[in-house]
C-alpha cells in the first residue's frame, strides 16, 4: 500500500488546517450570509485592473504561459528599481519558499526562524529531511533576531524572517534586519518573507529591499495574494541577486504559474488607486477593531498587517465555535485568535457577534 511507503519525512508534516468552509457552515447553521476573516484575504475583492487583464486572457489559455515570466518580471523590476534578472515569479510566495527549501535543505540541515510564524516554513523544512529550529518570539510578540543568531550552528543553512510576522502582525525595522544580516555568516541564506509589507504604515523603515545590493545572501519574498487581491490565482515573487535567482530558476518547475495569473499581476502592480483604497480600509478597520477588542477586555497586539492577534484569555476555540454559529469565521490559535481586518460592515458584525457571546 502506498500509505505504508511514504518516506520518513512525510509523517512529520503538519497538514494545513483551512478556514471553515463557507458553504458547509451556511448549511449546518442555516446562516445566509457569512463573514470569513480567517485567511488574511482582501476584503475589497480583486484589483479592477487585474480583473480586466485576467478576463482578456481567457481566449489564449490553449497556449502555455511564458515559463520565464519575462513581461511580469520586467514590470516588477521597473516598479522596484531592480533588474529583471533579480526577480523570480512563482505560484505564490509559497512557491518561492518551497523552491528555496527544496534546493538547499537535505537531511539534518537546520532552518532557523521564530515561532509562532507562517507554518509553511516548518513543513518545507521537514519535507526535505531538515531540522526546524524554532526560536520563541521575543518580548512583545516580536520576531526574535537575537535568539535566531544565538541558534546558528555549523548545520544552519537557511534563516527565515517573517516581516510583518504572521500571525502576530509585529514588525522589525530595516535597521534591525541589517544588523542581523551583518552578523549572519554569508554562506547562510536569509529569506525575508514580506507577504504583508504593502500594509506597513512606515514602509520605508521596514522594507528589506534596501539591503538587496549589500547582502548577496538575502532573498525577499512577496505576493500578489494579499493587497492585490489575487490569492486565488496563485502568484508571487522573489527578489535577490542574479546568482540566487539563476540558481532557483534552474530547479523551478516549468509552467508553474498560469497566463491569466501573469497578466492579472502585471496589471495589478500599477493599480495604485486600488492599493490605496485597500490600505485605507485596512487602517481604519484595524483602529476600529483594536479599540473594540480592547474595550471588551482582550489584549491586542499592535499590528502592521491586515490582521490582528488577540489574546482571548480563554481557550479561543470556544470563541471560534460561538462566532461560527453566528456566521463569523476567524482563526483560533491556543488562547489567541487571528482576525483578518474586513470591510467596515464585516468588522462591525464581528464585534456585535462577539458582544452577544460575552
Ligand atoms: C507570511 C506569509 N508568507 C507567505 C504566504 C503565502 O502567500 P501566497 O498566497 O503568495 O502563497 C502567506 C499566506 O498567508 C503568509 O501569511
Amino acid at each position: 500500500m502506498i500509505i505504508e511507503k511514504t518516506n520518513s519525512s512525510y509523517s512529520k508534516i503538519r497538514p494545513y488546517i483551512p478556514g471553515a468552509n463557507i458553504e458547509e457552515v451556511q448549511e449546518e447553521y442555516g446562516i445566509e450570509s457569512l463573514i470569513k476573516l480567517a485567511s488574511n484575504e482582501n476584503p475589497l475583492g480583486v484589483s479592477p485592473r487585474g480583473i480586466e487583464a485576467l478576463n482578456s486572457t481567457a481566449n489564449g489559455v490553449n497556449i502555455y504561459p511564458d515559463p520565464s515570466a519575462i513581461s511580469l518580471r520586467k514590470a516588477i523590476a521597473r516598479k522596484l528599481g531592480t533588474t529583471m534578472e533579480q526577480i523570480i515569479v512563482s505560484n505564490g510566495a509559497s512557491g518561492v519558499l518551497r523552491l528555496v527549501t527544496e534546493i538547499l535543505i537535505e537531511s539534518r540541515d537546520e532552518v532557523v526562524y521564530s515561532k509562532p510564524t507562517f507554518p509553511a516554513y516548518y513543513n518545507n523544512t521537514v519535507r526535505n529531511g531538515g531540522v526546524p529550529v524554532e526560536v520563541p518570539l521575543a518580548e512583545g510578540y516580536r520576531y526574535n533576531l537575537q535568539g535566531m543568531l544565538d541558534a546558528i550552528t555549523d548545520k544552519t543553512k537557511l534563516m527565515i524572517i517573517c516581516n510583518p510576522n504572521n500571525p502576530t502582525g509585529t514588525i522589525l525595522s530595516y535597521a534591525e534586519i541589517e544588523q542581523f544580516l551583518d552578523a549572519v555568516p554569508r554562506d547562510i541564506l536569509v529569506v525575508v518573507d514580506e507577504a504583508y509589507i504593502e500594509f506597513v504604515e512606515n514602509r520605508d523603515e521596514a522594507d528589506a529591499l534596501q539591503g538587496l545590493n549589500k547582502f548577496a545572501n538575502l532573498l525577499i519574498v512577496r505576493t500578489f495574494s494579499k493587497i492585490y487581491g489575487l490569492a486565488g490565482l496563485r502568484i508571487g515573487y522573489g527578489i535577490a541577486s542574479k546568482e540566487i535567482i539563476d540558481t532557483l530558476y534552474k530547479a523551478h518547475q516549468t509552467f508553474v504559474t498560469s497566463s491569466p495569473a501573469l497578466a492579472a499581476a502585471e496589471a495589478a502592480i500599477d493599480d495604485d488607486e486600488f492599493l490605496e483604497t485597500v490600505k485605507r480600509n485596512n487602517q481604519i478597520g484595524k483602529e476600529y477593531l483594536f479599540q473594540a477588542f480592547t474595550e471588551m477586555g482582550f489584549d491586542v497586539v499592535e499590528s502592521e498587517a491586515n490582521f490582528l492577534f488577540v489574546d482571548m484569555k480563554i481557550e479561543a476555540i470556544e470563541a471560534y465555535k460561538g462566532l461560527l454559529k453566528k456566521g463569523c469565521i476567524i482563526r483560533p490559535m491556543g488562547k489567541f485568535v487571528r482576525v483578518t481586518i474586513g470591510t467596515e460592515a464585516e468588522n462591525k458584525a464581528l464585534i456585535a457577534a462577539l458582544k452577544e457571546l460575552k
